[in-house]
């Protein structure tokens, strides 16, 4: 992952241990800035090489200082001793740390990140705006849909993240729009929108943003504006939800279709035979996943729910209602609020042909096949518990 507007990679190349010369000239061009700028440039790279921090005691000092102004920073160092001292003697064990981490200090243990962009310079806690991003928008792209991505983006309020996971290597041409400086970028050739999702969009590195919008390139956003849709979902309870669509071909799914004069609906009449429960899938507790839009909660389950090998999410709308109780009243389709769906295909045409069959029909194969592997999964998982769980309580009432 990168974000083309810092150099960051630059300097973490400069920590790897075997570039002597890199590390060389970084401290000689650290001392030189230094003496140049008559700031503190050359300690700064020491301790990015990671020298031990006993020769480093003003670096130290310097820092106290900066952290904590207000207090005589002898004291600090003081107390700085005599606590890393104490860590010595009583290990420290705390079983409710996260897993890996339970030989560190709670208060010190970070468990959780974020996609905020920092500065190179001054006090990290100046870094970020006073107002920060709190929802998240990740569109999965082609340089080819640069200019619907550009009207979609233009939706999302400042408030928004911004990610596009490109899957055709090309990144730096976005440099055209102005806020592609401020998105993340991750470029893999050749990957689906789950694939990137699973493994960038992790519950815990995305914590701060309240919902999630995880969408196709070939939404038409005319009649769309994100922090209305928000709004609604918000005073309707959706945890996960979509914007209703108006396609032009047919639309496989009745409930994604929009319903003019309304904000949102959550259930619909299929055709016979499709529904065994009018509160079951495809009927009620049922979005797709062109634009599903889901709450920093339901994400963290379905996220968990993504499998590694099934790239295409077949299915996962399906599955999506086991994420969210009662599923019927907490997923839904927004109708104040619509896109319509260009159905352009895309990443059908990065496939590849072979046996005879074009590259898009290899491709449709693949997603018709993990669909009925997802489910298949799903049902033994369930059918391997419930077996257990017997077998537990079978054995609790024969002792
Ligand atoms: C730190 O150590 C000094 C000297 O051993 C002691 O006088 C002082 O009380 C200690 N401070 C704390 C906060 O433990
Ligand atoms: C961003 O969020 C703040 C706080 O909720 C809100 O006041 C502001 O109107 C939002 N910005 C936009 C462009 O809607
Ligand atoms: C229940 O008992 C059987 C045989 O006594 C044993 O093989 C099985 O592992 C037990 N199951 C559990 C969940 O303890």
């Amino acid at each position: 992952m990168a974000n083309r507007a810092d150099n960051s990679i630059r300097c973490s190349n400069s920590k790897k241990p075997n570039d002597g010369m890199m590390l060389v000239i970084s401290i000689f061009a650290g001392v030189v800035i230094g003496f140049l700028l008559g700031i503190s440039f050359p300690t700064l790279s020491l301790t990015k090489m990671n020298f031990p921090s006993s020769i480093l005691p003003s670096v130290a000092t310097v820092y106290i200082e900066n952290e904590k102004p207000e207090k005589p920073s002898k004291t600090s160092s003081q107390n700085e001793f005599n606590s890393s001292d104490a860590s010595h003697h009583h290990k420290i064990w705390v079983p409710s740390n996260p897993r890996g981490a339970e030989m560190l200090p709670p208060s010190f243990v970070a468990a959780e990140s974020d996609f905020y962009l920092r500065r190179l310079w001054g006090l990290p806690k100046d870094d970020l705006p006073v107002v920060k991003p709190k929802y998240l928008v990740a569109f999965t792209v082609s340089y080819e849909q640069r200019k619907n991505i550009d009207s979609c983006v233009k939706k999302f309020s400042d408030n928004f993240t911004i990610v596009l996971f490109h899957y055709d290597g090309k990144t730096s041409e976005y440099d055209e729009f102005e806020w592609s400086k401020r998105a993340i970028h991750v470029s893999v050739p050749k990957q689906t929108k789950w694939w990137y999702a699973k493994r960038f969009l992790h519950p815990d590195i995305i914590a701060p943003y309240e919902y999630i919008f995880i969408w196709d390139e070939d939404l038409g956003v005319e009649n769309f504006d994100a922090e209305e849709y928000i709004k609604i979902v918000k005073k309707h309870g959706l945890e996960i939800s979509q914007p209703a669509v108006e396609s032009r071909k047919s639309i496989t799914w009745k409930i994604t279709k929009r319903i003019p004069g309304i904000e949102v609906h959550k259930e619909v009449e299929e055709k016979p035979g499709r529904c065994n429960d009018p509160h079951l899938p495809p009927c009620a507790g049922f979005i797709e996943i062109m634009a599903p839009v889901f709450s920093r909660e339901a994400w963290r389950c379905v996220w968990h729910m993504i499998q590694n090998d099934l790239v295409h999410g077949w299915g996962l709308d399906f599955a999506l209602r086991k994420c969210v109780e009662p599923a019927h009243e907490k997923i839904g389709v927004v109708d104040s609020q619509w896109i319509i769906h260009q159905k352009i295909p895309s990443l059908g045409s990065q496939g590849t042909a072979q046996e005879g069959k074009t590259a898009f029909q290899g491709v449709r194969e693949r997603c018709k096949r993990e669909w009925t592997m997802f489910q298949k999964r799903m049902t033994r998982s369930e059918q391997k518990y419930l077996k257990e769980i017997a077998s537990a309580s079978s054995n609790a009432t024969r002792t």
